[in-house]
C-alpha cells in the first residue's frame, strides 16, 4: 500500500472530532473522503471547511464504501465499542479516540478482532506523540535517569466539566497512557478516592495511586475544579530527575542533575551515610510538531509501510483495565483494587 493514500472516514464531527478532521484533511498521505454524524449541522461545518468530502448520517454507507481504508472513531466514549467493531467487522483498519471502551471486555474483543482480521487498531493516547513525552521516554530508555523509581502526574483545571463521565474517566487517560508508556512495567493494583461536589456520583477531583509488579509507583491527582491549570508530568530516578510542563510555551522539559546516594561510611563506624547531590539542571531543545499531527501521521504510516503502532489496541486495553480498577476503588473509598485479567 506503501505508494498510495490511505481513504480515511471520521465518525463523530464534535468538540475533538472536527481537530482529528482537520488533521486527516491537511495530512499528505491521506484522502479524507468521508465525515459521518448523525448531527446534520456539524456536518454542514466541516464541508464548508473542506469541500471535497462526502457527508453522511450512516454509518453503514461509510463502511460499504471500498475506498474508506480506515476509520476514525471520534464519537461518545459509551459508543466507540459498537462503531468500532462494526469497523473492523468491515474490514477497516481503525482507530478510536480514547479512552477505547467503557468496559475492559470490550477493549479486548476489539484487540481480538483487529488481530483476527490483520487489521491495524489504535487508541488516541496523544501525549504518547508529544514530543516532550517522546524525550522523556529516550531519556529513561537509555538509562539517563537511572532506575525510574516512580512518577506523578497532576492534570487540573476549571473545566471542562463533564455530565456523562467522572473526572477519572474524562482527564486520567492521559496521565495512564503517559505512565504505562514511560514506566513500560505491568500495572498491578490502583487506590484512588475521590469527592462529587457539583453532580451526584459524578467524581470532580481524584487522586489516585497505581503499584506496578516491579516496585514502581505512579500518583495521578485529576480535577476540573481547580483554580490553576496544571499539565505536569514528573518523574523522580534514581540518578536524574524529569519533569514535561505542558504549560510551559517553549521550556516544556527539565532535566534535574539531582539524586540521593546511600554509602557505607567504613573510616567511621559502618553507618550508612545519606549524600544528596544537587547538580546542573537541563533544559533540553525539544523538537516542534503538533502532537495530533503527529499521533495522526503515525497512524496513517503505519498502516500504508505496515509497521507496529505505538498506540495499540493492548495499549488501549491496558489504560481501560486501569481505569475500572480505579473507580471500583473510588466506590470503596480508595481500597487498592488489583487489575483483574480478562
Ligand atoms: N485526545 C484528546 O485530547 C481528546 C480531547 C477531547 C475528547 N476526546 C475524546 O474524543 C471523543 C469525542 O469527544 P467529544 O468531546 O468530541 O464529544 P462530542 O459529544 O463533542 O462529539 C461526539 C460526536 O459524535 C457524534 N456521534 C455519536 N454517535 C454517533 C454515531 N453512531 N454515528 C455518528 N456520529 C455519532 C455526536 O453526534 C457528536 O457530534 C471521546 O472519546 C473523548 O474522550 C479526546
Amino acid at each position: 500500500m506503501n505508494n498510495c493514500k490511505l481513504g480515511v472516514a471520521v465518525i463523530g464531527a464534535g468538540y475533538w472530532g472536527k481537530n482529528l478532521i482537520r488533521n486527516f484533511a491537511t495530512a499528505k498521505r491521506c484522502n479524507l473522503k468521508y465525515v459521518c454524524d448523525l448531527d446534520e449541522k456539524l456536518l454542514a461545518v466541516q464541508k464548508k471547511c473542506f469541500p471535497f468530502i462526502e457527508t453522511s448520517t450512516n454509518l453503514q454507507e461509510v463502511l460499504n464504501d471500498s475506498q474508506v481504508d480506515a476509520v476514525v472513531v471520534a464519537t461518545d466514549v459509551p459508543t466507540h465499542f459498537n462503531i468500532a467493531q462494526k469497523s473492523l467487522e468491515a474490514g477497516k483498519h481503525t482507530y478510536v479516540e480514547k479512552p477505547m471502551t467503557s468496559i475492559a471486555q470490550e477493549s479486548k474483543a476489539l484487540v481480538e478482532l483487529a488481530k483476527e482480521k490483520s487489521l491495524k487498531l489504535m487508541v488516541g493516547h496523544l501525549l504518547e506523540y508529544h514530543p516532550g513525552v517522546g524525550f522523556l521516554k529516550e531519556s529513561i530508555d537509555k538509562g539517563k535517569v537511572g532506575q525510574p523509581y516512580y512518577v506523578y502526574t497532576q492534570r487540573v483545571n476549571l473545566g471542562i466539566v463533564r455530565k456523562d463521565e467522572n473526572a477519572w474517566w474524562s482527564l486520567a487517560p492521559h496521565d495512564i497512557s503517559i505512565i504505562c508508556y514511560l514506566l513500560g512495567s505491568e500495572p498491578e493494583s490502583v487506590a484512588a478516592q475521590g469527592q462529587c461536589y457539583l453532580q451526584k456520583d459524578i467524581e470532580d477531583v481524584v487522586f489516585a495511586t497505581i503499584k506496578f509488579a516491579d516496585g514502581k509507583m505512579a500518583n495521578i491527582h485529576c480535577s476540573w475544579l481547580d483554580p490553576h491549570k496544571i499539565r505536569k508530568v514528573t518523574v523522580v530516578g534514581s540518578e536524574k530527575m524529569l519533569t514535561f510542563d505542558d504549560m510551559e510555551a517553549t521550556e516544556k522539559v527539565r532535566m534535574y542533575d539531582k539524586a540521593v546516594a546511600i554509602k557505607q561510611d567504613i573510616t567511621t563506624s559502618y553507618v550508612e551515610v545519606i549524600s544528596l547531590r544537587f547538580g546542573d539542571i537541563v533544559i533540553p531543545k525539544i523538537p516542534g510538531g503538533e502532537p495530533l499531527s503527529l499521533e495522526c501521521g503515525h497512524f496513517i504510516d503505519c498502516i500504508l509501510d505496515n509497521k507496529a503502532i505505538r498506540s495499540d489496541g493492548i495499549d488501549g486495553l491496558r489504560v481501560v483495565r486501569i481505569l475500572e480498577a480505579g473507580q471500583k476503588s473510588l466506590k470503596n473509598n480508595g481500597k487498592p483494587v488489583k487489575l483483574e485479567d480478562v
